[in-house]
């Protein structure tokens, strides 16, 4: 089969590999019929994340037909259409049981990371009964890509930690693909206001027509003060960090309204500033999260019902076979006024 082959810090290829075999009971063989690229995949290209090593196939988002189970799934069997969450979970460890599968003893983000991942035309899926998911019939399979990963972590990172309730005025600090699913999904529970944050004209103006009241252009620097114009000095009941640097975090904990919640969806590589000199009488929560997709099947009913249209975010299709393309298409997404690219295998 054909797979997207890391070979190490900027090379990747598109290229014949062994195709998966089950190595497992608990295992699936899943034929992808729609995958994408996520920003993660760029990280890992850069050579940010060292959990990957050369020979990996990347990806840990799509969906697919069940090829082939093992003996031990008894949810699936060959034939049905899959959705495939980027976190893999036993099911059965202490971390599990608690909701938590991105810390799955077994699982977690192993996907285009630890193991073969997805950007191919066959993956292999561990403990399939609790990692699958069942797409409902008639329901757009394109769609449910964006619930492999995004939208999970913007609702359960951003939105879920940060408590987001009727009323509240809520500001998101990046406007990707993130920090659009978080804005997508904070309209569930009809803040009054929503202030997306970013330096690109393009994501803002998307930010608006997806239901941003307010939108502010921080290339200036002067996030802060515009934030705090719009509140009339009060700042925000949640300040959402959907970026993943100091400046952003800075922002978030500066707008941050007395009581209320920073929720940091971001993924950080560098230690930041805490002004706790400020905020330990600020009476506010922060929170971490790594997305556990434990709302995935919440989301999928949403999706069902027409209530969250995640398609809205897919701005470039290619067949699987182009995925260099998409590559590069992605990797230049301000030029490209690139969200998501969606990679055909049908
Ligand atoms: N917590 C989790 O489980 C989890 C899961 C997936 C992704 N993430 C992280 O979420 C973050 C967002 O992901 P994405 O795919 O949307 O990334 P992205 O790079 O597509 O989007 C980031 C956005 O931030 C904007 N930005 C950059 N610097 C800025 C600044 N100084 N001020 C305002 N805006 C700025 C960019 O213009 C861009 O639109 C990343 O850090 C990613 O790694 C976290
Ligand atoms: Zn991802
Ligand atoms: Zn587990």
């Amino acid at each position: 089969m054909k797979a997207l082959v890391y070979h190490g810090p900027g090379k990747r290829a598109w290229e014949e590999t062994p195709k998966p075999v089950l190595k497992a009971e608990t295992d699936a063989i899943v034929r992808i019929t729609k995958t994408t690229i996520c920003g993660t995949d760029l990280h890992i290209m850069k050579g940010d994340v060292p959990t990957v090593t050369p020979d990996r196939i990347l990806g840990h988002e799509g969906i697919g037909v069940v090829a082939e189970v093992g003996k031990a799934v008894s949810n699936f069997h060959a034939g049905a259409r899959v959705l495939i969450s980027c976190i893999t979970s036993c099911g059965k460890c202490d971390y599990c049981k608690k909701g938590l599968y991105s810390h799955c003893e077994h699982g977690g983000w192993v996907l285009g990371n630890t193991i073969n991942g997805t950007q191919a035309e066959y993956v292999r899926i561990p403990f399939a009964d609790t990692s699958l998911y069942h797409i409902p019939d008639r329901t757009d399979g394109e769609a449910l890509v964006m619930l492999s990963d995004i939208f999970p972590t913007g609702f359960e990172c951003g939105v879920l930690n940060g408590q987001v309730k009727p009323g509240d005025t809520v500001a998101i600090v990046g406007a990707g693909p993130i920090g659009l699913a978080t804005l997508l999904t904070a309209q569930f529970y009809s803040p009054s206001e929503i202030i997306m944050i970013d330096l690109d004209e393009n994501r803002l103006a998307v930010s608006q027509k997806f239901g941003a009241t307010k939108v502010v252009n921080s290339s200036d620097g002067k996030a802060v003060e515009k934030v705090m114009a719009l509140t009339k000095n009060k700042g925000v009941d949640v300040a959402i960090e959907a970026v993943g640097i100091p400046a952003t975090f800075d922002i978030c904990q500066t707008i941050v309204t007395a009581g209320g919640h920073i929720a940091n969806v971001g993924v950080h590589g560098k230690s930041v500033e805490l002004r706790l000199e400020k905020l330990w009488a600020h009476n506010i929560t922060l929170t971490t999260r790594l997305v556990d997709t434990v709302t995935t099947p919440l989301l999928l009913k949403t999706v069902a019902s027409g209530r969250l249209q995640p398609k809205q975010l897919i701005t470039h299709r290619f067949r699987l076979s182009e995925i260099m393309k998409a590559y590069d298409t992605f990797g230049n997404a301000a030029q490209e006024r690139a969200l998501k690219v969606i990679l055909v295998n049908e």
